[in-house]
């Protein structure tokens, strides 16, 4: 079992009904729940943390490196084209990170081609609406350290074990 930190950026609030063209009719609470859900199903627990503050975002970042959290996906949203602070507190805690995004930032404006994260982040998954954050944690759970996949060989076993 490991702990999967989920952390929203500014704005995301108000997903549902803040431009739903661009980032679909699923509430924040619903895509929490969703992921609380799927992470639940392979045996890990997830937490959620939004903030529209760049100094509770960092300070949440922190306290990642020694809260137990094992993967961070993170949708900085407006901070992603900004926020160096942001971009230091991930990098010091260590912990690997995956950038999520429910548009595509790079079919966008000019302005959202620049992240501050995506040299940092394992990966990134955008443009996918809700479904970025679900094939983000498939990802981070796939990569945990406790993964079967990636656990070191197990000495042969005898017949009949
Ligand atoms: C976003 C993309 C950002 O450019 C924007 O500022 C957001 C949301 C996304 O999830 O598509 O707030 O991160």
């Amino acid at each position: 079992m490991a702990q999967i930190l989920v952390i929203h950026g500014p704005n995301l609030n108000l997903l549902g009904s803040r431009e739903p063209t661009l980032y679909g009719r699923h509430t924040l609470a619903e895509i929490d729940a969703m992921l609380g859900d799927q992470a639940r199903q392979a045996g890990h627990v997830l937490r959620t943390f939004q903030s529209n503050a760049e100094h509770e975002l960092v300070e949440r970042v922190q306290a990642a490196a020694s809260d137990g959290s094992e993967f961070i996906l993170i949708n900085p949203a407006a901070f992603t084209h900004t926020s160096v602070a942001l971009r230091d507190a991930l990098a010091a805690t260590g912990v690997p990170c995956i950038e999520v995004h429910l548009s595509n930032p790079q079919a966008r404006e000019a302005f959202r081609r620049q992240s501050y994260f995506s040299d940092l982040a394992v990966g990134v998954v955008a443009g996918f609406g809700a479904d970025s954050y679900r094939y983000a944690l498939d990802a981070a759970i796939q990569r945990l350290p406790t993964h079967p996949h990636i656990q070191p060989d197990l000495p042969p076993r005898a017949v009949g074990d």
